[in-house]
């Protein structure tokens, strides 16, 4: 059994502040809840597809409460 390594988004939610910058950039990762905070969609792992997208929501939030991070995970 090997391990891939997966790039997977957070939001810290004591940093948002709800500018949803993350959502319009990257509406397929990050989404809003009734507050305008943001919060990961599903398990907020990013397909490679959407990589460039994930970093550029990153660089845009002015809290810096995107968190982009890499985790093992089992496969095959
Ligand atoms: Fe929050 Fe930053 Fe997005 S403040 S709503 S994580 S752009």
């Amino acid at each position: 059994m090997s391990e891939n390594r997966v790039l997977t988004a957070r939001i810290d939610p004591e940093k948002c502040q709800g500018h949803a910058r993350c959502h319009a950039l990257a509406p397929e990762l990050f989404e809003l809840d009734e507050l305008g905070n943001a919060r990961v969609r599903g398990s907020g792992r990013i397909p490679p597809a959407l990589e460039d997208q994930a970093w550029i929501a990153r660089a845009n939030c002015p809290e810096l409460a995107v968190e982009i991070v890499e985790v093992a995970e089992a496969a095959g």
